[in-house]
């Protein structure tokens, strides 16, 4: 005779709560899930029960005396299982704002599977608790419907990603996560070695060697839905282990790449019905610092920063000649509807150009009988200036004289907060997408918190063939066939060709500063395989997190992640990193002093 498994009957759900709709009026249902509200109205008891799918209503009349003492019992978040019959509601109760909102499951059979402590905060969205209250019970947390909803996306996502990659041949291949450090600008996680003491392992920032040691070994097109490890400071958009789409491919240009990426942006988009169009457009790395002060310009606004340079020479202004003889320039930002700033609000932007390093910011703007200017000048030339911003009536210039990568820093930051306050008004639709490249980035940059050369994207990248005789004269004129993958100002991919020529490697790590040894030592393997046949190849790596996030119109990668660390790195589910016995550490080798 068959075991009974558990205490109560076992029934075979049908439907998921959230699918039932007026088709199904008529229809004998089973359904389980999780209590989200009671009613209890004295002879009619409404229970509100919810699965992954969404939330149906269940009713419990008096003509069923016994089942009504039972649903008189029930609490938020025990578990039931239901049998009952799928009715119409009322005209005067139907719910449109539930997808469930014409039916209701008159109830002829209940048991309840289990209990449920109170909850430490209502299950409902939007979230009522604070993000610390939500990590530690992110069980609880995961039960909202919009987090149901996201993690229901994110596994869509990466779906429709491995058919898209795979019906374009591509192979999902596994690389080590217990492996050697691959640079790409943050620091390592190690894991100490117990049977080599004073060995460790990093966990990969990325798996760039493998994927590139992948193309040498013959696979041609790979791809990993894939973990990294980066220790670095965390913002809204970053997390210590987070989640690529890594890609590589041999025999390509820049064009490919492009041209597959794109296509998989318009499949993933349309998971949520939203037609994306192509070609992206492109900007060089030097046009989206000059026209947007970013790197990751969010092309949802068309306003970008204008050069006044030439027009600044003829202002008659001292400190703006001053600045402009010193090798400096003149630029300005619009900013549509500002002329209703007030005088508080221009001194508090003079307060932040000054805090990022400007000498002053010059405003310009409307008033009776003309234009009016922070600055003493004369009305023909702020009407040159007004005209060249494009300006119209209501309108505000914002304008600083400085060092070049300073002013379009300065006003790249001012045209981030001001989108950011046109969205809140809703006077820019957030929902909409704005792809762009940005291509063509230096090569190297000069790093001041480790006072060296190193590179901006990593040491695997090709530098464009027109530049290579600089690399060791003139390393900061060198372009790098690098390209970065940008949505509404968050980058959501960064790739290139690669370096493919052991020579020229080699030559890349001497002006990183690595000696022929301390390159042998690093990347020897990696070398040394370039010496065997390694094919032209290129790729690129899409930040999954981020695009889900944008999917879902969150605005922090932590909603759409399941498990996600806090900005200080921390599990608060499980207390981790927490620490380990004496005798771990002894079998590691390892002595921790307290700092
Ligand atoms: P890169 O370092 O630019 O390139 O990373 C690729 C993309 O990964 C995302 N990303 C992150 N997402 C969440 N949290 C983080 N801490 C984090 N760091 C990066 C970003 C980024 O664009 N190996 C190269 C790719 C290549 O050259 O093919 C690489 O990892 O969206």
């Amino acid at each position: 005779m068959k075991e009974k498994e558990r205490a109560t009957e076992i029934w075979k759900r049908t439907k998921y709560c959230g699918e039932l709709r007026a088709a199904d009026a008529g229809k004998e249902v089973i359904l389980t899930g999780w209590v989200q509200r009671v009613r209890d109205i004295g002879s009619l008891v409404f229970v509100d029960l919810r699965d992954r799918s969404g939330v149906v209503q269940l009713v419990v009349r008096s003509d069923q005396p016994e089942l009504l003492e039972q649903a008189k019992r029930l609490r938020s978040e025990y578990v039931v299982e239901v049998k009952g019959m799928v009715r119409l509601r009322e005209q005067g109760s139907v719910n449109p704002q539930m997808p469930t909102g014409e039916v209701e499951v008159e109830i002829t059979g209940m048991q309840i599977l289990n209990t449920s402590k109170i909850p430490p905060f209502i299950i409902a969205d939007p979230p009522q608790a604070a993000e610390e209250l939500r990590f530690k019970y992110r069980y609880l947390d995961l039960r909202r419907p919009s987090m149901q909803r996201n993690i229901i996306l994110r596994h869509q996502a990466a779906l429709v990603t491995r058919n898209f990659l795979s019906a374009k041949g591509f192979l999902e291949i596994e690389t080590p996560f217990l492996t050697k450090s691959t640079p790409e600008g943050a620091r390592d996680y190690l894991v100490p070695s117990r049977i080599h003491h004073g060995k460790f392992y990093a966990l990969p920032q990325s798996p760039q060697l493998f994927k590139q040691i992948l193309m040498i070994a013959g696979f041609d097109r790979y791809f990993q839905i894939v973990r990294c490890f980066r220790d670095e400071d965390l913002r809204a958009d970053r997390q210590p282990e987070f989640t690529q789409i890594d890609i590589e491919m041999s025999f390509v240009e820049r064009e490919d790449i492009f041209e597959l990426i794109e296509e998989l942006m318009v499949e993933l988009f349309a998971l949520t019905g939203e037609k994306i169009s192509r070609p992206f457009p492109r900007l060089s790395y030097e046009e989206a610092m000059d026209k947007y002060g970013s790197d990751k310009p969010d092309l949802r606004d068309k306003v970008g920063i204008e050069d006044l340079t030439e027009i600044g020479k003829g202002l008659g202004s001292e400190i703006i000649s001053g600045a402009i003889e010193k090798g400096g320039v003149l630029k300005g930002l619009l900013v549509k509807g500002g002329s209703k700033f007030s005088r508080s609000q221009l001194d508090k932007l003079q307060e932040q150009a000054k805090a990022l390093g400007a000498g002053g910011l010059v405003w310009v703007r409307q008033v009776e009988g003309g234009l009016k200017s922070s600055l003493k000048l004369e009305q023909d030339k702020l009407q040159t200036i007004w005209k060249a911003l494009g300006a119209e009536d209501g309108d505000l210039g914002l304008l600083v004289a400085s060092s070049r990568d300073i002013a379009v820093k300065v006003l790249g930051e001012f045209r981030k907060n001001f989108i950011q306050e046109k969205i809140r008004e809703g006077k820019l639709d957030k929902n909409r997408r704005a792809f762009c490249w940005v291509t063509d980035f230096p090569l190297f940059e000069w790093s001041e918190e480790e006072q060296k050369i190193v590179s901006m994207h990593h040491p695997f990248t090709s530098p464009n063939p027109a530049d290579i005789d600089y690399l060791e004269s003139e390393p900061f004129r060198v372009k790098a066939l690098a390209y970065d993958l940008v949505l509404n100002g968050y980058e959501v991919g960064g790739g290139s060709i690669r370096i493919h020529q052991p020579e020229l490697q080699a030559k890349v790590f001497k002006v990183l500063g690595l000696t022929p040894e301390q390159a042998e030592q690093k990347f020897g393997f990696f070398l040394e395989a370039l010496t065997y046949g390694a094919p032209p190849h290129g790729g690129i790596a899409l930040g999954f997190d981020r695009l889900v996030m944008l999917l879902c119109g969150e605005e922090s990668i932590r909603e759409v992640i399941p498990f996600p660390k806090t900005t200080s790195a921390l599990c608060l589910m499980t207390g981790s990193p927490s620490e380990v016995d004496e005798r771990q550490l002894e079998e590691l080798g390892i002595k921790v002093t307290k700092s």
